[in-house]
């Protein structure tokens, strides 16, 4: 070959190299940026919020990054809503969330879209003092009742670990087991819990978990809690406020708290004992709560109801994309209203002096 073509073909080659370099280099770096741009862990599971029924091909990927949280502005006035009207449930929200009622879904088709997903579901107890003693009914009526057929990795925290009881669970279902110290206040006990499930997110979930309930211990599954549940974040309204004026909820009623929440404000008043969502999702609230919470205590306050407090002032301003009815928890010293149906999960009646450690 003449001399000049070699030169000519190396100097190609050259370019072509430089470009190759460059737009590697160049794709690293904006790779790099957005990950410094968002303050959340990194979606490592794909969350697909289809709902493609068998038989249908898969919708194309998003082009656009799609934000769905649904923030509004501080301090927004507007009508109570309510989840009931007269006898009759309301089965969605004024920013059109669905409000899950017993007849609003169709539990065989749910399942069957979830299922080709193969999602991980992980729920969260405390178990600490003697709470332990609720343990065993709460496990054991959760392998009959809670994402029955789905791979469920249970997280039990605990000082006690050796009084874990051995539940015999389904293929595809985990027991793990995680140990925490005790403490003389339950408040305290109560409060460091978005703390730890923060923790535990980003510690251990985030690449094999797609959703996440946090659950109460002192509590029991009587029917069905399943996909109909599942949304990228998860409220469950209270048994006790759902037919009051919000002015009557016992949010924390101080504006120097950070979980204040004014009289004529609040959509609902929701449960601390059952609350969740996509991985991601609950990271965020996790660890805004416990930011709040925090700050909170560096100027001696500690809100009404603690993490309670703290979630229901989250879910005011970050609206949950699917509100679960009473009927996923209720409590067994209450008598059943008409518009209850069914009860799914129900705090069980507990002498107070006897299980904290303080009242
Ligand atoms: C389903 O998920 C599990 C755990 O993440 C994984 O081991 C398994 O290979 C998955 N199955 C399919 C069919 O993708």
């Amino acid at each position: 070959m003449h001399l000049l073509n070699v030169k000519f073909v190396t100097v190609i080659l050259l370019l072509i190299l430089l470009g190759v370099l460059y737009s590697y280099i160049f794709r690293a770096y904006r790779i790099v940026v957005s990950f410094e741009q968002k303050d959340k862990i990194p979606v490592d599971r794909a969350h697909d919020s289809s709902l493609v029924v068998p038989d249908q091909p898969a919708p194309h990927a998003d082009f656009r990054a799609h934000d769905s949280s649904l923030v509004v502005p501080d301090h927004l006035q507007y009508e109570q809503p309510s989840i009931v009207k007269g006898n009759d449930v309301v089965t969605v929200t004024p920013w059109l969330a669905p409000v899950v009622w017993e007849g609003t879904f169709n539990p065989v088709l749910l399942d069957s879209i979830y299922r080709p997903k193969n999602i991980t579901i992980a729920a969260t107890v405390f178990a600490v003092g003697k709470y332990i003693m609720f343990l065993r009914n709460f496990l054991e009526t959760a392998e009959q009742h809670f994402f029955v057929g789905f791979r469920v990795h249970v997280y039990v925290f605990t000082d006690q670990p050796k009084e874990v009881p051995m539940v015999k669970m389904a293929a595809g279902r985990q027991l793990m087991v995680r140990s925490v110290p005790s403490s003389k206040r339950w408040q305290e006990i109560s409060a460091r819990r978005m703390e730890m499930i923060q923790t535990l997110i980003e510690e251990k979930l985030f690449k094999s978990t797609d959703y996440i309930f946090c659950l109460d211990v002192d509590s029991k599954f009587h029917g069905r809690w399943g996909t109909e549940s599942l949304g990228r974040l998860v409220a469950v309204v209270h048994p006790g406020y759902y037919r009051d004026k919000r002015s009557r909820f016992p949010y924390e009623r101080r504006p120097a708290s950070r979980a204040y929440i004014a009289p004529e404000e609040g959509d609902f008043y929701y449960c601390g004992g059952a609350f969740g969502g996509l991985l991601q999702e609950v990271h965020l609230l996790t660890k805004t709560c416990r930011a709040n919470f925090e700050a909170d205590a560096q100027e001696d306050i500690e809100a009404a109801w603690q993490e309670e407090s703290h979630l229901n002032r989250y879910m005011w301003t970050n609206k949950p994309s699917k509100v679960l009815s009473p009927e996923y928890l209720w409590q067994d010293f209450k008598a059943k209203n008409p518009e209850i149906q069914i009860i799914r999960f129900s705090g069980v009646v507990k002498n107070y002096a006897e299980i904290r450690p303080n009242v």
